[in-house]
Protein backbone atom coordinates (compact mmCIF):
# COMPACT_ATOMS: atom_id res chain seq x y z
CA UNK A 1 0.00 0.00 0.00
CA UNK A 2 2.32 2.92 -1.27
CA UNK A 3 -0.05 5.44 -0.47
CA UNK A 4 -0.27 4.52 3.14
CA UNK A 5 3.40 4.30 3.20
CA UNK A 6 4.10 7.63 1.81
CA UNK A 7 1.55 9.08 4.59
CA UNK A 8 3.26 7.78 7.35
CA UNK A 9 6.42 8.75 6.01
CA UNK A 10 5.74 12.05 5.63
CA UNK A 11 4.06 12.49 9.34
CA UNK A 12 7.38 11.27 11.00
CA UNK A 13 9.33 13.84 8.63
CA UNK A 14 7.14 16.79 9.49
CA UNK A 15 5.54 16.17 13.01
CA UNK A 16 2.10 18.43 12.87
CA UNK A 17 2.87 20.95 15.79
CA UNK A 18 5.55 23.76 15.82
CA UNK A 19 9.20 23.04 17.16
CA UNK A 20 8.97 25.04 20.14
CA UNK A 21 5.61 23.58 21.38
CA UNK A 22 7.39 20.01 20.42
CA UNK A 23 10.82 21.16 23.00
CA UNK A 24 7.61 21.88 25.53
CA UNK A 25 5.96 18.35 25.06
CA UNK A 26 9.39 16.46 25.39
CA UNK A 27 10.58 18.98 28.73
CA UNK A 28 10.08 15.91 30.98
CA UNK A 29 12.24 13.78 28.78
CA UNK A 30 14.97 16.37 28.25
CA UNK A 31 15.12 16.91 32.04
CA UNK A 32 15.77 13.11 32.66
CA UNK A 33 17.88 12.85 30.38
CA UNK A 34 20.12 16.06 32.16
CA UNK A 35 20.08 14.08 35.02
CA UNK A 36 20.46 10.68 34.28
CA UNK A 37 22.24 10.35 31.07
CA UNK A 38 25.86 12.06 30.96
CA UNK A 39 25.74 10.55 27.15
CA UNK A 40 22.29 12.92 26.42
CA UNK A 41 22.93 15.46 29.07
CA UNK A 42 24.73 18.47 26.54
CA UNK A 43 22.04 17.56 24.19
CA UNK A 44 18.79 18.07 26.22
CA UNK A 45 20.26 21.13 27.74
CA UNK A 46 20.75 22.74 24.14
CA UNK A 47 17.22 21.79 23.08
CA UNK A 48 15.52 23.46 26.52
CA UNK A 49 17.59 26.35 25.78
CA UNK A 50 16.49 26.57 21.81
CA UNK A 51 12.82 26.28 23.50
CA UNK A 52 13.45 28.74 26.08
CA UNK A 53 14.91 31.23 23.35
CA UNK A 54 11.71 30.63 20.97
CA UNK A 55 9.81 31.86 24.24
CA UNK A 56 8.06 28.71 24.88
CA UNK A 57 5.96 30.48 28.27
CA UNK A 58 5.78 27.38 29.97
CA UNK A 59 9.85 26.93 29.83
CA UNK A 60 10.35 28.30 33.54
CA UNK A 61 12.26 28.07 36.43
CA UNK A 62 9.41 26.07 38.48
CA UNK A 63 10.32 22.81 39.73
CA UNK A 64 10.64 20.23 37.42
CA UNK A 65 13.19 22.63 35.76
CA UNK A 66 15.44 23.24 39.19
CA UNK A 67 16.73 20.09 40.29
CA UNK A 68 18.65 19.32 36.93
CA UNK A 69 19.55 23.13 36.32
CA UNK A 70 21.65 22.86 40.03
CA UNK A 71 22.79 19.48 39.21
CA UNK A 72 24.64 20.46 35.59
CA UNK A 73 25.75 23.73 37.42
CA UNK A 74 27.79 20.98 39.04
CA UNK A 75 28.96 19.11 36.29
CA UNK A 76 32.97 18.11 35.90
CA UNK A 77 32.22 18.86 32.13
CA UNK A 78 32.55 22.82 31.85
CA UNK A 79 30.64 22.55 28.57
CA UNK A 80 27.62 20.80 30.63
CA UNK A 81 27.97 23.84 33.37
CA UNK A 82 28.27 26.63 30.20
CA UNK A 83 24.92 25.47 29.00
CA UNK A 84 23.70 25.16 32.30
CA UNK A 85 24.02 28.99 32.60
CA UNK A 86 23.16 30.23 29.35
CA UNK A 87 19.78 28.23 30.11
CA UNK A 88 19.60 30.28 32.78
CA UNK A 89 21.13 32.97 30.92
CA UNK A 90 17.59 32.78 28.94
CA UNK A 91 15.37 32.13 31.39
CA UNK A 92 15.97 34.96 33.97
CA UNK A 93 15.02 38.22 32.37
CA UNK A 94 11.85 36.33 31.72
CA UNK A 95 10.50 35.88 34.22
CA UNK A 96 10.92 39.17 36.39
CA UNK A 97 10.21 38.55 40.05
CA UNK A 98 8.39 35.11 39.36
CA UNK A 99 11.67 33.84 39.32
CA UNK A 100 12.75 34.41 42.88
CA UNK A 101 11.51 31.25 44.47
CA UNK A 102 13.37 29.28 41.39
CA UNK A 103 16.26 31.08 41.75
CA UNK A 104 16.97 30.34 45.08
CA UNK A 105 17.71 26.82 44.80
CA UNK A 106 19.93 27.20 41.88
CA UNK A 107 21.89 30.08 43.50
CA UNK A 108 24.76 27.91 45.45
CA UNK A 109 25.37 26.37 42.03
CA UNK A 110 25.83 29.71 40.56
CA UNK A 111 27.53 31.25 43.05
CA UNK A 112 30.37 29.03 42.54
CA UNK A 113 30.06 29.08 38.50
CA UNK A 114 31.53 32.55 39.25
CA UNK A 115 35.23 30.81 40.23
CA UNK A 116 34.59 28.76 37.08
CA UNK A 117 38.24 27.15 35.64
CA UNK A 118 36.74 28.71 32.60
CA UNK A 119 36.45 32.56 31.66
CA UNK A 120 33.55 32.17 29.22
CA UNK A 121 31.73 30.49 32.33
CA UNK A 122 32.82 32.91 35.08
CA UNK A 123 31.65 35.96 32.52
CA UNK A 124 28.02 34.35 31.88
CA UNK A 125 27.41 33.84 35.28
CA UNK A 126 28.31 37.37 36.23
CA UNK A 127 26.00 38.51 33.33
CA UNK A 128 23.55 36.04 34.66
CA UNK A 129 23.44 37.45 38.22
CA UNK A 130 23.57 41.07 37.16
CA UNK A 131 20.37 40.52 35.30
CA UNK A 132 18.60 39.11 37.92
CA UNK A 133 19.45 41.88 41.11
CA UNK A 134 18.06 43.90 37.82
CA UNK A 135 15.16 42.20 37.54
CA UNK A 136 14.15 42.13 41.25
CA UNK A 137 15.41 45.60 41.50
CA UNK A 138 17.88 47.67 43.83
CA UNK A 139 15.42 47.00 46.62
CA UNK A 140 15.87 43.18 46.59
CA UNK A 141 19.00 42.32 46.07
CA UNK A 142 19.46 40.64 49.31
CA UNK A 143 18.86 37.25 48.11
CA UNK A 144 22.00 37.61 45.78
CA UNK A 145 24.37 39.38 47.77
CA UNK A 146 23.43 36.80 50.58
CA UNK A 147 24.50 33.62 48.77
CA UNK A 148 27.13 35.96 46.96
CA UNK A 149 28.74 36.36 50.40
CA UNK A 150 27.84 32.62 51.89
CA UNK A 151 29.26 30.39 48.95
CA UNK A 152 31.32 32.62 47.40
CA UNK A 153 33.19 35.08 50.10
CA UNK A 154 32.58 33.03 53.15
CA UNK A 155 33.52 29.49 50.89
CA UNK A 156 36.47 27.11 52.40
CA UNK A 157 37.69 27.39 48.84
CA UNK A 158 40.91 30.55 48.88
CA UNK A 159 40.19 29.90 44.98
CA UNK A 160 36.20 30.32 45.06
CA UNK A 161 36.69 33.36 47.34
CA UNK A 162 39.05 35.18 45.35
CA UNK A 163 37.47 35.06 41.91
CA UNK A 164 34.12 36.05 43.65
CA UNK A 165 35.69 39.59 44.83
CA UNK A 166 37.40 39.85 41.25
CA UNK A 167 33.11 39.55 39.76
CA UNK A 168 31.95 41.87 42.31
CA UNK A 169 33.29 45.48 40.79
CA UNK A 170 31.38 43.86 37.11
CA UNK A 171 27.89 42.49 39.58
CA UNK A 172 27.48 45.98 41.29
CA UNK A 173 26.64 48.73 38.51
CA UNK A 174 25.21 52.26 39.91
CA UNK A 175 21.40 51.28 39.12
CA UNK A 176 21.89 48.15 42.05
CA UNK A 177 23.30 51.56 44.43
CA UNK A 178 19.97 51.71 46.50
CA UNK A 179 20.82 48.06 47.88
CA UNK A 180 22.11 47.20 51.27
CA UNK A 181 25.97 46.66 51.17
CA UNK A 182 26.18 46.12 54.60
CA UNK A 183 27.31 42.51 55.09
CA UNK A 184 28.75 42.35 51.68
CA UNK A 185 31.18 45.66 52.34
CA UNK A 186 31.86 43.24 56.44
CA UNK A 187 32.64 39.69 53.70
CA UNK A 188 34.99 41.81 51.69
CA UNK A 189 36.85 43.20 54.40
CA UNK A 190 37.17 39.78 56.30
CA UNK A 191 38.82 38.52 52.62
CA UNK A 192 40.91 42.24 53.02
CA UNK A 193 42.85 40.46 56.18
CA UNK A 194 43.31 37.07 53.93
CA UNK A 195 46.95 36.55 54.07
CA UNK A 196 47.20 35.35 50.38
CA UNK A 197 47.85 38.61 48.56
CA UNK A 198 45.77 38.45 45.59
CA UNK A 199 42.99 37.92 47.51
CA UNK A 200 43.52 40.99 49.26
CA UNK A 201 44.25 42.29 46.32
CA UNK A 202 40.87 41.72 45.07
CA UNK A 203 39.02 42.55 48.28
CA UNK A 204 40.50 46.03 47.93
CA UNK A 205 39.63 46.38 44.63
CA UNK A 206 35.94 45.37 44.82
CA UNK A 207 35.84 47.34 47.80
CA UNK A 208 36.85 50.41 45.94
CA UNK A 209 34.55 49.88 43.31
CA UNK A 210 31.71 49.98 45.58
CA UNK A 211 32.77 53.40 46.97
CA UNK A 212 33.07 54.74 43.92
CA UNK A 213 29.60 53.08 43.24
CA UNK A 214 28.01 53.96 46.38
CA UNK A 215 29.98 57.60 47.15
CA UNK A 216 32.12 58.23 50.02
CA UNK A 217 29.24 58.99 52.40
CA UNK A 218 27.34 55.96 51.78
CA UNK A 219 30.52 53.92 51.83
CA UNK A 220 31.78 55.11 55.27
CA UNK A 221 28.45 54.72 56.92
CA UNK A 222 28.99 51.00 56.17
CA UNK A 223 33.07 50.87 56.97
CA UNK A 224 31.54 52.73 60.63
CA UNK A 225 29.68 49.73 60.73
CA UNK A 226 32.56 47.23 60.67
CA UNK A 227 34.42 46.62 64.00
CA UNK A 228 37.63 48.27 64.64
CA UNK A 229 40.11 45.67 63.48
CA UNK A 230 38.35 45.36 60.13
CA UNK A 231 38.48 48.83 59.94
CA UNK A 232 41.83 49.76 60.40
CA UNK A 233 42.89 47.13 57.75
CA UNK A 234 41.00 49.21 55.30
CA UNK A 235 42.53 51.99 56.31
CA UNK A 236 45.98 50.84 56.51
C1 LIG B 1 21.43 46.83 56.24
O1 LIG B 1 21.58 45.50 56.74
C2 LIG B 1 22.12 45.44 58.04
C3 LIG B 1 22.26 43.98 58.44
O2 LIG B 1 22.38 43.16 57.37
C4 LIG B 1 21.26 46.16 59.03
O3 LIG B 1 21.85 46.14 60.31
C5 LIG B 1 21.06 47.59 58.57
O4 LIG B 1 20.15 48.24 59.41
C6 LIG B 1 20.56 47.66 57.15
N1 LIG B 1 20.55 49.04 56.72
C7 LIG B 1 19.50 49.58 56.16
C8 LIG B 1 19.66 51.02 55.75
O5 LIG B 1 18.46 48.99 55.98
Amino acid sequence: NVRLVFIVCLLAARPPWPASGRAVRRKPRLLRHVTEDAGLRKEALDALIRAARRGSGRLSLRSPLRPPVSLALRDPDWEVRNKAINLLVEVTPRFGQQLSEGMAEVLPGLVACLADIKVANRRATTQCLHTYMKTMGSANTEPVLGAIIRYGLDAADPEIQRNVCVSVPVLLTPDLAGGNFSQLVAALAKCLTSKDEAMANAALHALEAIRSTLGDQLFNGYLQQLNPPLRRYYFS
